[in-house]
C-alpha cells in the first residue's frame, strides 16, 4: 500500500476517491460516489456506493470504504475524501456520519467533484452533538 505522508492538500486521497467512483453500482439513482479513507500510516482504502433493487439496502461509498478498512484490521484514520459529480459539496449522509464518528473520531472530511475540491470540514462540524459510547456508561 502506498504511503503518502506529504499529501497535505489531500490531492492523492481525492484522486483515489475519483478513481473508485467509476466502479459505483448506481444503476438506480445514477448518482455515483467515491470515498477514500486515509489511514494513520498514510495508506488509503477506498469504496464506492453499491445500490440494489430493494433501494433501501444501498451501501454508501463512505461506509463501503470504512467496513473494508475495519475488516482489513485498520483502526486509526485521519481523513476521508468524498467525490461526486456535483457543483455543490456532497457530505456524508447521517448514518455515515454516525459510523465515521464512532470508528474514526474527529477526522477531516474532504469533498470534491471531478474538477477539484468543493469543501473541507471536521467531522465534529458535521455531527456536532453525537450519540456515542461515552453515553452508554
Ligand atoms: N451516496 C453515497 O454513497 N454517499 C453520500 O455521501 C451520499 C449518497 C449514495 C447513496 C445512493 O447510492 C446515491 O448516492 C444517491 O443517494
Amino acid at each position: 500500500m502506498p504511503v503518502m505522508l506529504d499529501d497535505a492538500s489531500g490531492e492523492a486521497l481525492i484522486t483515489a476517491a475519483r478513481v473508485v467512483r467509476l466502479r459505483a453500482q448506481a444503476g438506480y439513482s445514477g448518482f455515483k460516489v467515491g470515498a477514500a479513507l486515509e489511514l494513520a500510516d498514510g495508506g488509503i482504502v477506498s469504496g464506492c456506493n453499491i445500490e440494489n433493487a430493494t433501494y433501501g439496502l444501498t451501501l454508501c461509498a463512505e461506509r463501503v470504504a470504512l467496513v473494508k478498512a475495519l475488516s482489513d484490521g485498520s483502526t486509526r484514520f485521519s481523513r476521508i475524501a468524498v467525490v461526486a459529480d456535483t457543483l455543490a459539496p456532497v457530505p456524508p449522509c447521517g448514518p455515515c456520519r454516525q459510523l465515521l464518528w464512532e470508528y474514526c473520531g474527529d477526522i477531516e472530511v474532504l469533498m470534491a467533484n471531478l474538477q477539484g475540491p468543493t469543501g473541507r470540514y471536521l467531522l465534529s462540524e458535521l455531527l456536532p452533538l453525537p450519540f456515542d459510547n461515552r453515553l452508554l456508561k
